[in-house]
C-alpha cells in the first residue's frame, strides 16, 4: 500500500509571541516541521502534504527544497477540517496524521503504528500521563477496546479523571478518511470540527481502533511556548549527550553540550563544556575539545587538540593537530598533519603543510603552505586588492619573520627566510633571505627632548 504523510502546520502559535511560525521554531538548529519531513521521509512516505495556513508564505519557503504538496487551511476551523484539506492528493493506500510542532516523533514508533493499518483496522498513538490537562482523553469500552476520544472542554468529571490521552498522530487507510472526514459537525465545546471524532466513528463501524505508545513521552511532547521549546531542547541535547557517551565519548558535563546537526566521534574523544557541533562534525580517535569551542561542517583527525574558545568551520585537519586556543579556521582550511595554529590566528582557504606552525596573531587566506613552514606573529596574507583574491604560495622550511606583509600574488621559495617587518610583494627565491624594511638609525649623544618650563 502507498503512504501518504499529513503534516497539520497551519495553526498562529499565539504563546511563542513570535512573527515567526511556530513550526519554523528551531530545535537542535533544525525548523521543528523540518524534524517531521525527516522522519517521514526515512518511512519512504510516497507523498508529503503539509497543511499551511498562518505565516504560509514563509512555511512553503522554508520548505522549498523538500518534495512537499502544500494544503492551504485558510481558516483554522480544527484538526480534521486541517486534514480534509489534504483529502484531495491523497493516494489510495495508507494515510498518517502528524504535526508540525511535535518535532520528535521516531520513525520505528510510526512504523509500528502503521503495521496496525489495514481496511478493518486503524493505529491511534497514544500517551498516560500524570498530568493529562488539556488533552483529549481514550474512552475504551468494558472489552478495554478503544472506542472514542472526549476532548478536555467536552468532557465530564469522571472522563476528565483518565489518564490516557491523544497524542493526535493517527494513522488509517485513505478511503476510511474520505468516508468519516465529511461526515464531522462542529457541534462541540469549541465550535471546531475535531479529527478525534473519526475514532467513535470507526468504532461504530467496527473498525478496530489499535493503539500504541511511543517508547519515550519526548516523542509525543508538542511546542506551544518558548518554555516547552527550550525545555524540549534540553531533553533533545540530552538524549544525544547519552547516546555519545554510550558509544565511548567522555563529555565533561552532558547537560552542557548542543549537537545541531551530526556529530561522529571516534574512541575516546573527549569534550569540554560549552561546545556547539554544527552540520557534519567528525572528530577522530583521541580528540580532545577545549571548552567553548563551535565547531561546524569539519573533520578533526585522530589525537588532535583543539584549545579553548576556538571557531572552525568547512575545515579538514588530518590528524594529530593543535588548534587554538580562540583560533578561527574558515572554511577550505586544510592541516596536514602535526600542523599547528595558535591563539588569535584566522585561516581560510589555506592549505597547511606537515609539521608547519602558524603560532600567534596571523592571517593566512587562500595560501599553501609547504612542509615545516614557520609563520611569525603577525603575519598576514594580503589576499584582497579590493577587487580580486589572490593567492600567496610557501616552500618548505621557509621561515616568515613577525610582523610580514606578504602582498599576494607571491611566493615564497623553499628554505627562504624573510627578516620580521616586511613587505614582500616580490617572489622570494629558495634558500634566499629577503628583508624589506626601513634601515636602522643610530644617533649617539641625542639629548630627549625636555618639557619646556614657563616663566
Ligand atoms: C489536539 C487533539 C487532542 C490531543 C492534542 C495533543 C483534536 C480535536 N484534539 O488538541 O485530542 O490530545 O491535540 O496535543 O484534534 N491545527 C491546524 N489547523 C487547525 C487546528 C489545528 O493546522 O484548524 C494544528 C495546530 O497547528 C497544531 C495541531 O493541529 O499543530 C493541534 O492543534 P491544537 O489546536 O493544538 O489541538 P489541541 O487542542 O491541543
Ligand atoms: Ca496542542
Amino acid at each position: 500500500m502507498t503512504l501518504d504523510v499529513v503534516i497539520l502546520a497551519a495553526g498562529q502559535g499565539t504563546r511563542m509571541r513570535s512573527t515567526l511560525p511556530k513550526v519554523l521554531h528551531r530545535l537542535a538548529g533544525k525548523p521543528m516541521v523540518r524534524h517531521v519531513l525527516d522522519t517521514a521521509r526515512e518511512l519512504e512516505a510516497d507523498r508529503l502534504h503539509v497543511v499551511v495556513g498562518h505565516g504560509a508564505e514563509r512555511v512553503r519557503e522554508a520548505l522549498a527544497e523538500y518534495p512537499v504538496r502544500f494544503a492551504l487551511q485558510a481558516e483554522q476551523k480544527g484538526t480534521g477540517h486541517a486534514v480534509a484539506q489534504a483529502l484531495e492528493g491523497l493516494g489510495d493506500g495508507k494515510v498518517l496524521v502528524l504535526y508540525g510542532d511535535v518535532p520528535l516523533i521516531r520513525r520505528e514508533t510510526l512504523a509500528a503504528l502503521l503495521e496496525e493499518v489495514d481496511e478493518s483496522r486503524m493505529g491511534l498513538l497514544t500517551v498516560t500521563l500524570d498530568d493529562p490537562t488539556g488533552y483529549g482523553r481514550i474512552l475504551r469500552n468494558e472489552r478495554g477496546q478503544a472506542v472514542a476520544i472526549v476532548e478536555q472542554k467536552d468532557a465530564s468529571e469522571k472522563e476528565l479523571a483518565i489518564h490516557e490521552c491523544n497524542t493526535g498522530i493517527m494513522a488509517m487507510t485513505a478511503s476510511q478518511l474520505k468516508r468519516w472526514l465529511p461526515r464531522l459537525s462542529a457541534d462541540n465545546a469549541q465550535g471546531e470540527y475535531y479529527l478525534t471524532d473519526i475514532i467513535a466513528m470507526a468504532a461504530a463501524e467496527g473498525v478496530v481502533i489499535a493503539t500504541a505508545q511511543p517508547a519515550d513521552p519526548l516523542e509525543v511532547e508538542g511546542v506551544n511556548n518558548r518554555l516547552q521549546m527550550a525545555g524540549l531542547e534540553r531533553a533533545h541535547q540530552r538524549h544525544i549527550a547519552e547516546t555519545l557517551m554510550t558509544q565511548g565519548v567522555a563529555l565533561l558535563d552532558p547537560s552542557r553540550l548542543d549537537v545541531r546537526g551530526r556529530l561522529t566521534c571516534g574512541h575516546d574523544v573527549e569534550i569540554d563544556v560549552g561546545c556547539v557541533f554544527e552540520g557534519e562534525v567528525e572528530l577522530g580517535e583521541g580528540v580532545r575539545i577545549g571548552a567553548h569551542c563551535v565547531i561546524r561542517d569539519s573533520h578533526i583527525g585522530a589525537e588532535s587538540v583543539i584549545e579553548p574558545h576556538s571557531v572552525i568551520e568547512g575545515a579538514v585537519a588530518a590528524g594529530r593537530n593543535r588548534i587554538g586556543p580562540f583560533a578561527r579556521l574558515r572554511p577550505g582550511t586544510r592541516l596536514a598533519v602535526g600542523a599547528k595554529v595558535g591563539n588569535f590566528v584566522e585561516t581560510k582557504n589555506a592549505e597547511v603543510g606537515e609539521g608547519s606552525k602558524i603560532n600567534h596573531l596571523s592571517y593566512v587566506g587562500d595560501a599553501r603552505l609547504g612542509r615545516d613552514v614557520n609563520v611569525g606573529a603577525g603575519t598576514i596574507t594580503c589576499n584582497y586588492d579590493g577587487a580580486n583574491k589572490h593567492r600567496t604560495d610557501i616552500g618548505d622550511d621557509a621561515f616568515i619573520g613577525s610582523n610580514t606583509a606578504l602582498v599576494a600574488p607571491v611566493n615564497v621559495g623553499r628554505g627562504a627566510t624573510i627578516g620580521a617587518g616586511s613587505t614582500i610583494s616580490k617572489d622570494v627565491p629558495d634558500n634566499a633571505l629577503a628583508v624589506s624594511r626601513g634601515r636602522q638609525i643610530g644617533k649617539t649623544d641625542w639629548a630627549r627632548p625636555t618639557k619646556k618650563t614657563r616663566d
